[in-house]
Formats: C-alpha cells, structure tokens, sequence
C-alpha cells in the first residue's frame, strides 16, 4: 500500500522540518484544503500547495475539501498539484470535474464521506484515476475512524474490476498502527496518516514505523 502522509496536522511553523519527516517514507504528500463552508473548517489554498511544491518532489496529493471546486481546479493545478480530488457531495456533474483535472494532465480523483454510498461514484469510474474513502467526517485531524465506511473500499474495487477499470481507492481518516491490517484487508491502495505521524512525539519515528507495517 502508498503511504500519504497528511500536513494537517503538521506545525505549519515549519513545514520545510515537517515534510522531511515523510521524505524516503511517503509515496505522496497529502495536502488538506478546506474552505470553511464544505466542512467547518479553513485550512490552506493554492499557496501554501505552491509552497511545498519547492521543497519536496514527492506527488502533491491535494484533498478539496472546499464548496466549488471547479473554480479552483486551474489554480490547484498551476500551484503544482500531482493528484487533484474534491468531494461527490458538492455538485451533480462530477464527470465535468473529473474532465478537467485530467485536462491539465493530473489524476483525478472523486472523494465520499462516511454516509455517501459507493455507489455514488459508479458512473464515474473511468473517469476516475482513484477515489478516496472518508473513514472519519471531514474537517479535522485526530479522529477515530468509522470502519464502517471500509466496505465502501472492497466495492468500489468490485465494481472497477467489473468494468475492467484500474483506479485505486484511498483511506482517509482515523488510520494507525492498531487499524492499518483492517485497512489493507479491506483492499486500500493508498492510506492517507495524520495525526498518527504529526502529532507523535516523534514523527520520523512514526512514519518510519508506519512505513514498516505497510511493507511487512
Ligand atoms: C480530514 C482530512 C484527513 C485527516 C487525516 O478532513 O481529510 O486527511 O487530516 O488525519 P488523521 O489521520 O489524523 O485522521
Ligand atoms: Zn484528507
């Protein structure tokens, strides 16, 4: 499985120290946008995604969290995002988006909560280069996961499999050491770690041990 390490968490202070934490252990940097009206939440734009672009080459994994994510697409993109999703929730043209991400040559990716059914995204798979999986509501790090929404994993997996499509589903929220082999069975490609890695009192040695288990 790829490991997506999350900054949200992160000291924001210094996120050059916070990003070398992950280097040689990630397989993307995940990067938690949020707008205060989707979720309750405000995080970061486009400025601080150009920011890490400088001091890391790992994927920029960008998770919108935001109420119109088409009219940000473009920005995301120029600021240097590897891998652009937004939430099923805001809009009732997903394929439109989807379009455009992959029009600037980024993977594409369509993101359900908790209570949105997998099936939301059926139609939409072969747009999709991966969809991600909320195992806690979005806003915040620090969550305890809701492994009920693990099932959604196994079938999104079933239904691309049947459509003959390769997309990857990512897990986020809520995943550590103690759930990472519940994660894996359910059939993630991808994990996204917050707080498991940032708010550890030491993160390197978290990511390490993280790193480990995905691996063993
Ligand atoms: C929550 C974000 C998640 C979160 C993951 O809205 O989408 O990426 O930061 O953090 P943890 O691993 O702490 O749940
Ligand atoms: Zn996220």
């Amino acid at each position: 499985m790829k490991l997506a390490p999350s900054l949200l968490n992160a000291d924001f202070a210094d996120l050059r120290r916070a990003v070398s934490y992950i280097e040689g252990l990630a397989d993307a940097v995940h990067l938690d946008v949020m707008d205060g009206n989707f979720v309750p939440n405000i995080t970061f734009g486009p400025l601080v995604v150009r920011a890490v672009r400088k001091i890391t080459r790992l994927p920029l994994d960008v998770h919108l969290m935001i109420a119109h994510p088409a009219e940000f697409v473009e920005d995301f993109a120029a600021a240097g995002a590897d891998w652009i999703s937004f939430h099923a929730e805001v809009t009732r043209y997903p394929g439109e988006i989807l379009g455009m991400i992959r029009g600037y040559g980024k993977r594409a990716g369509m993101v359900i909560n908790p209570q949105t059914p997998a099936h939301s995204v059926f139609d939409y798979l072969e747009l999709c280069d991966y969809v991600l999986v909320m195992t806690v509501m979005p806003g915040f790090g620090g969550q305890a996961m809701i492994p009920e929404a693990l099932e959604k994993v196994g079938e999104i997996k079933r239904e691309a499999a049947r459509l003959g499509l390769q997309v990857e589903v990512e897990v986020d929220g809520g995943v550590k050491t103690e759930n990472l082999a519940r994660v894996r069975e359910a059939g993630a490609d991808i994990v996204v770690v917050g707080s498991s890695i940032y708010a550890a009192p030491d993160p390197r040695r978290a990511a390490e041990e993280i790193r480990r288990l995905l691996d063993s």
